[in-house]
């Protein structure tokens, strides 16, 4: 069984169908790289898998998703237990204007943790988890916003998996960091499929290769090809595919 299953995904802002008729499924503890160009429907899929999109309005979604088994768009899912199971970071590290230990405890108290040697521990090991410890260890109580972005897109990590989620979105999480951030990142991704399976976007063709196991290329709403990334790198089935990931569009 997948972990996730899109089935004939249609999705509509208004009169702009977004995305056509996606079937994509992904296997439990891989990353799956989402790729092409800019517009293509990209971020919409990714916000389909945890059901932000249901905040914006006039927007229309056909076909079913299943996480675990479940109908994520089914009438008993809740929506609250789905964003804790499936955790999302962003473009750009978006820390809370809280203290860096107040970042990752942040969501442990939202959902009603409030023995403090459980928050504390749960904090450190997270922390940890995310190869931030030996730079912040010192400071947890200082902002947030006195670390380097890459420092900040890690606590967003660690912010993001403090909750124990088991699939984690990642939409171009390092397309405004340095070089050594990036690969800090990269690493870390690599890491993380240990535990959880991640789907990431990105505009970076070499760190799609480098992270994922299989990459999806999209293209104006449409999934034009999916397998293994090596595939998809080496020898590509499609022609729109291989001329995107030599860099002749997009
Ligand atoms: N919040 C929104 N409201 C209306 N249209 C949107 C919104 N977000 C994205 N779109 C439209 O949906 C299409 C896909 O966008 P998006 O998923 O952001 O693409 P990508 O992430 O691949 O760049 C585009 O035509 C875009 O203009
Ligand atoms: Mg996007």
């Amino acid at each position: 069984m997948h972990k996730i299953e899109s089935n004939n995904v249609n999705f509509y802002y208004g009169e702009n169908h977004a995305l056509r008729d996606i079937s994509l499924s992904m296997k439990e503890n891989t990353v799956t790289a989402l790729i092409g160009p800019s517009g293509c429907g990209k971020s919409t899929y990714l916000r389909l898998l945890n059901r932000m999109n249901d905040l914006i309005d006039g927007t229309k979604m056909t076909g079913s998703i299943v996480i675990d088994g479940t109908d994520i768009y089914g009438k008993n899912t809740n929506v609250d237990n789905l964003r804790k199971n499936v955790g999302m970071v962003f473009q750009k590290p978006n820390p809370f204007p809280k203290t860096i230990f107040e970042n990752v405890a942040y969501g442990l108290r939202v959902n009603g943790i409030t023995d403090k040697n459980e928050i504390e521990e749960r904090v450190v090991t997270t922390i940890e988890q995310v190869a931030l410890w030996d730079e912040v260890k010192d400071k947890l109580k200082k902002s947030a916003f006195e670390l380097s972005g890459g420092q900040q897109q890690r606590l967003c990590i660690a912010r993001a998996l403090a909750i124990k989620p088991s699939i984690l979105l990642m939409d171009e999480p390092t397309s405004a960091l340095d070089p050594i951030s990036t690969s800090k990142i990269e690493e870390l991704i690599y890491e993380l499929k240990n535990k959880y399976t991640i789907v990431i976007v990105t505009h970076n063709m070499q760190q799609a290769g480098r992270v994922s196991d299989t990459t999806a290329f999209f293209y104006m709403g449409e999934l034009i090809e999916y397998d293994k990334t090596k595939t998809i790198f080496t020898k590509p089935a499609i022609k729109q595919t291989e001329d995107y990931i030599t860099g002749r569009f997009g």
